[in-house]
């Protein structure tokens, strides 16, 4: 399984970079809002950090708003991936982009249905939001798992990025239900490095060597 980080701050994303295990980023109209710079400017910023897929979403309801937005979207940079929320008009401007050779991560996905959906239109990616479906009771591993299924026994050309990740144990849950892909906000990412006995272990290494330097 690969790991992309969920955001649209550059200087997030520069860290994680920096340690070598991400190759993608996924971004949403809400984590752009958080950022204050304009977002093609970031978009750019972020595609000269991380050379593995970008993915950016539309923010137009209508199919003619959406493909104009995709085509301008695409136009930044070949990395960028476009995000489409999954409903009737975003599939249908699915199937005409994806027909122009733009890749599309179809987004919001809460069923295997929709999934389907997406899968059928051309979506190169679809993104099942695991926390929110936690948050209501569900559970979120349960609906990747389903997705992943369904792609790998109709040979659907399609991946699956587990998003909505709300803490570091979702992402050990959705590789083992065959996320190809699950993408973390930088604090999980964080996270996932720490271990009680990491730290304990260090600091025993380091007072040994000290005490036998004489130190
Ligand atoms: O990748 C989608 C993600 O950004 C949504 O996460 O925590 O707002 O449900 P969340």
């Amino acid at each position: 399984m690969k790991l992309y980080l969920d955001t649209a701050n550059v200087e997030e994303i520069k860290t994680a970079a920096s340690w070598g295990v991400i190759c993608g980023i996924t971004t949403n109209p809400s984590l752009a809002a958080k950022e204050t710079e304009n977002f093609n400017k970031i978009l750019t910023s972020i595609c000269n950090e991380v050379d593995g897929p970008i993915s950016a979403e539309v923010t137009s309801m209508d199919y003619e708003g959406m493909v104009r937005e995709a085509r301008e979207l695409a136009g930044v940079h070949k990395n960028v991936v476009v995000k489409i929320p999954v409903m009737p008009e975003g599939l249908r401007a699915v199937k005409t982009i994806s027909a122009e050779g733009i890749r599309v991560n179809v987004t919001l996905v809460f069923s295997v249905n929709q999934a389907l959906l997406a899968a059928l239109a051309g979506a190169s990616f679809v993104s099942p939001f695991l926390g929110r479906l936690d948050d209501i009771g569900h559970t979120g591993v349960e609906l990747v798992r389903d997705i992943v299924d369904m792609i790998d026994l109709h040979d659907l050309d399609c991946q699956v990025i587990a998003a909505s990740i709300r803490h570091p144990e979702h992402v050990p849950r959705v590789a083992l239900a065959g996320a190809h892909i699950a993408t973390v906000p930088f604090k999980v990412l964080e996270q996932m490095f720490k271990h009680p006995l990491t730290d304990i272990g260090i600091e025993k290494f380091l007072s040994d060597w000290k005490k036998k330097q004489g130190k």
